[in-house]
């Protein structure tokens, strides 16, 4: 699965905040890191069950700047 697909975007990554995919790349595209992205949409501060889904997505987005760059 292509964790950065822009069909996935809409896909609530973590179902305690509600918060999806497409806010994630958002927030990452503005320089912010899992704390701050935490602290903006209060995924992970529930159950913590979306950590890894989050942790895993960061890391792509991460890798494909890296290639675009
Ligand atoms: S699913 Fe994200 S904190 Fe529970």
């Amino acid at each position: 699965m292509n964790l950065l697909d822009p069909n996935l975007a809409d896909e609530v990554i973590c179902t305690c905040s509600g918060t999806k995919r497409g806010e994630i790349a958002e927030l990452f595209a503005q320089d912010k890191d899992m704390d701050a992205i935490s602290r903006w949409t209060g995924a992970i501060s529930g159950c913590g069950g979306c950590e890894w889904d989050i942790a895993d997505m960061l890391k792509a987005l991460a890798e494909a700047e890296g290639k675009a760059g």
